[in-house]
C-alpha cells in the first residue's frame, strides 16, 4: 500500500493550477451516453474515479479515447446490459449510469453505488424521481432493475436539495415526454455544468443553479464538445494550505465566485485575499480569529471543505465550532488530528475546536477522500514527519497532489 510522507513546516509559494472538478466530470461522463453522437469533454481531471467510469463505459461497449486532459466518447456501440457489482460499487457516481441508461433505453440493471463511507447516503430521492417519471423499480440484494414503458414529465419535489438526485432526475427526464419540473433542486455549480452540457447536445433545460429546474423532453441528443468547470473543492483545499503556510501562494484557473463561502470565512479569520478573475493569492498571517462554520448546500459552506478547514481552525485563537449538517459520519479525521496535538471535541454533529495548538507528525490513516486531504494539510504544518496510510482515497479526488504541492515548496512524497 502506498503512503504519503510529509516533512512539515515548509513555506508554500508559487502557483497551483487547479484541475477540472471531480464532481462535475463524474456526472458529465455518464451523461454523454444520452448523446447519439460523439462527445468530447475537456479539462477532465486525471484521477482514479474517472478511471472507474471509463471502465464502466468500456464494459458497456462504448469507444473511449483519453489524452492528458480530454475524453472522447462514442457510445453508439453500447449494449445496455447489467453493470456488475464490483464495478458499480467502486464509486458513488456510478449511479449516474442508472439515470443515463434509463433516460436512453428505458431500462437499467445495476447495483447500489459505492463512495466514501461518510454517512448512509441513501438514493431514495433518485428512485422517487424515477418512479414519478413512470419507471418501475425492483430491488433485491442491493441490485436494482428499473424500467419504464415510457418516461413522462412531471413535477418532482425533492425532500432535500440532493446533488445526486437533481442530476439523476435531469438525466432521466431530458428525453422524457413533456415537461419535468424539479423543485428544491440542488444549486451546486456542478449541476449547472451538467445542464449546460446537455443543452449543448440539444436538451431543453432551464433554471439550473436555482431551486426550480425545468426540463422539456427532446427526442434526440447530438454530438458536442464541453469543458469541466474548475474544481472548487480542490481549489479550496489549496487555499487553506496557503492560509496555513503561504507566501503569496496563487491558486490559479478557478472561478472565485464558486468559493465565496470559503473566502468570506477566510476574511473573517483575518486573511487578506488578492482575488482576480480566475485566481486567488493568499499568504499566511498572524492573530487568527476563531469562527463558527455550518455546512450547507451551495452557496453555503461545502461539506467537502469541512474536514480540510478544521486544520486551519486548530491554528485560530479561541473556540471555533463546526456543525456538519449533510453527512452523519464526516468526523473520522478528528481522531488523527487530536493524535497530532489538536484539541477537538465531538458532540453529535458539532466539533468544538480550541486553538491554537501546534501539531506534530504522526502515522495516520485517510479514512475517506476529504479526511485524507485534511491530514495532508495537518502534515504540512506539523513539526517532523507525518505518514498517511490508505492514500488511495486521496488519489480518487486530487489530481497530481504530490507534484502540485512539491511544485510550491512542500516536502511530500509517495512511497
Ligand atoms: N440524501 C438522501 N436521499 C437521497 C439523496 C441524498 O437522504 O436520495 C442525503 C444524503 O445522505 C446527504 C444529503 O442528502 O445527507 C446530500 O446528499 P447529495 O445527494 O447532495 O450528495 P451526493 O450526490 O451523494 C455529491 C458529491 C459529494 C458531496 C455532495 C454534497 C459526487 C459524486 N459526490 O454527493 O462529494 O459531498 O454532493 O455536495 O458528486 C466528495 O467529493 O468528497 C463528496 C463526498
Amino acid at each position: 500500500m502506498t503512503k504519503l510522507i510529509i516533512e512539515g513546516q515548509r513555506e508554500l509559494s508559487g502557483t497551483i493550477k487547479i484541475s477540472g472538478a471531480k464532481n462535475s466530470a463524474v456526472a458529465l461522463i455518464p451523461a454523454s451516453l444520452l448523446s447519439d453522437g460523439k462527445v468530447i469533454i475537456d479539462n477532465v481531471p486525471n484521477i482514479s474515479d474517472i478511471d472507474a467510469l471509463d471502465e464502466i463505459l468500456v464494459y458497456l461497449g462504448a469507444t473511449v479515447k483519453r489524452d492528458e486532459t480530454s475524453i472522447n466518447i462514442d457510445s453508439s456501440t453500447i449494449i445496455n446490459k447489467e453493470i456488475p457489482e464490483n464495478i458499480s460499487t467502486k464509486l458513488r457516481a456510478s449511479y449516474y449510469f442508472m439515470s443515463a441508461l434509463l433516460g436512453k433505453y428505458k431500462k437499467v440493471e445495476m447495483y447500489f453505488p459505492g463512495g466514501c463511507k461518510i454517512g448512509a447516503r441513501p438514493i431514495d430521492q433518485t428512485l422517487k424521481a424515477f418512479k414519478s417519471l413512470g419507471a418501475r423499480v425492483t430491488e433485491s440484494n442491493n441490485k436494482y432493475l428499473i424500467e419504464a414503458d415510457e418516461l413522462i414529465g412531471t413535477t418532482i419535489y425533492l425532500d432535500m436539495p440532493s446533488v445526486g438526485a437533481t442530476i439523476n432526475t435531469i438525466l432521466a427526464s431530458c428525453k422524457a415526454k413533456g415537461t419535468t419540473i424539479i423543485r428544491n433542486a440542488a444549486k451546486e455549480p456542478e449541476v449547472v455544468n451538467v445542464a449546460i452540457f446537455l443543452n449543448q447536445m440539444g436538451a431543453r433545460i432551464t433554471g439550473a443553479g436555482t431551486s426550480d429546474i425545468c426540463i422539456t423532453g427532446v427526442e434526440k441528443l447530438g454530438p458536442c464538445y464541453t469543458e469541466v468547470i474548475p474544481d472548487r473543492i480542490e481549489a479550496g483545499t489549496y487555499l487553506i494550505a496557503g492560509a496555513l503556510l503561504g507566501n503569496n501562494l496563487k491558486i490559479d484557473n478557478i472561478i472565485p465566485d464558486h468559493l465565496k463561502s470559503l473566502t468570506s470565512k477566510l476574511k473573517e479569520i483575518g486573511f487578506h485575499l488578492d482575488i482576480s478573475n480566475n485566481s486567488i493569492t493568499i499568504s499566511k498571517t498572524d492573530n487568527l480569529k476563531s469562527v463558527n462554520i455550518q455546512t450547507l448546500g451551495y452557496p453555503g459552506f461545502p461539506t467537502d471543505l469541512q474536514q480540510p478547514i478544521t486544520v486551519l481552525l486548530t491554528q485560530c485563537n479561541g473556540l471555533s465550532k463546526v456543525t456538519e449538517t449533510i453527512y452523519e459520519n464526516r468526523f473520522q479525521n478528528v481522531k488523527y488530528l487530536n493524535q497530532m496535538g489538536a484539541n477537538i471535541e465531538i458532540n453529535d454533529r458539532t466539533l468544538s475546536i480550541m486553538g491554537p495548538t501546534s501539531l506534530k507528525g504522526e502515522e495516520v490513516y485517510a479514512t475517506d477522500l476529504r479526511a485524507g486531504a485534511c491530514l495532508v494539510l495537518a502534515g504540512l504544518i506539523a513539526e517532523g514527519k507525518t505518514i498517511i496510510n490508505d492514500v488511495d482515497y486521496i488519489l480518487r479526488g486530487y489530481e497530481k497532489i504530490v507534484l502540485k504541492l512539491q511544485g510550491v515548496g512542500a516536502k511530500i512524497e509517495l512511497q
